[in-house]
């Protein structure tokens, strides 16, 4: 899962290298779908922050239901919304920025 994370942000930085991400996102008018890509992909970058320590922490303490409960839940929601991301990744392609 850390490799997952770890392989996603290099991707990230990628795209920010070769085709100015940032710029395209403040500077070019994108599509609903488009957006959706960039909100939830963000929102996943920005949980995996959480959710790593979180799993860390899991693995030390085993036992502790609470660190259990939340690393599960928002597991779960980075999985779900890094598909999401992925899904509305096929609004992207092709486009003309
Ligand atoms: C992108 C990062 C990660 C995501 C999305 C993630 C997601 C999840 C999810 C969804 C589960 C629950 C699976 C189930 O329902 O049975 C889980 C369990 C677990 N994860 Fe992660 N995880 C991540 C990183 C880590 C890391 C870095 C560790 C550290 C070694 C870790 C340790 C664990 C452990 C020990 C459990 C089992 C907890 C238990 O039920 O006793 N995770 N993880």
């Amino acid at each position: 899962m850390q490799m997952g994370a770890t392989l996603d942000y290099t991707l990230l930085v990628l795209i920010e290298l070769n085709k100015s991400a940032i710029d395209t996102i403040l500077n070019k008018s994108l599509s609903l779908f488009q957006s959706g890509h960039i909100f939830f992909s963000s929102l996943t970058l920005a949980l995996y922050l959480v959710v790593v320590p979180l799993g860390w922490k899991v693995y030390f303490n085993p036992t502790h239901s609470k660190l259990i409960h939340w690393h599960h839940r928002l597991g779960w929601l980075t999985f779900f919304l890094r598909s999401l991301g992925f899904i509305l990744m096929f609004s992207m392609m092709g486009a003309d920025f």
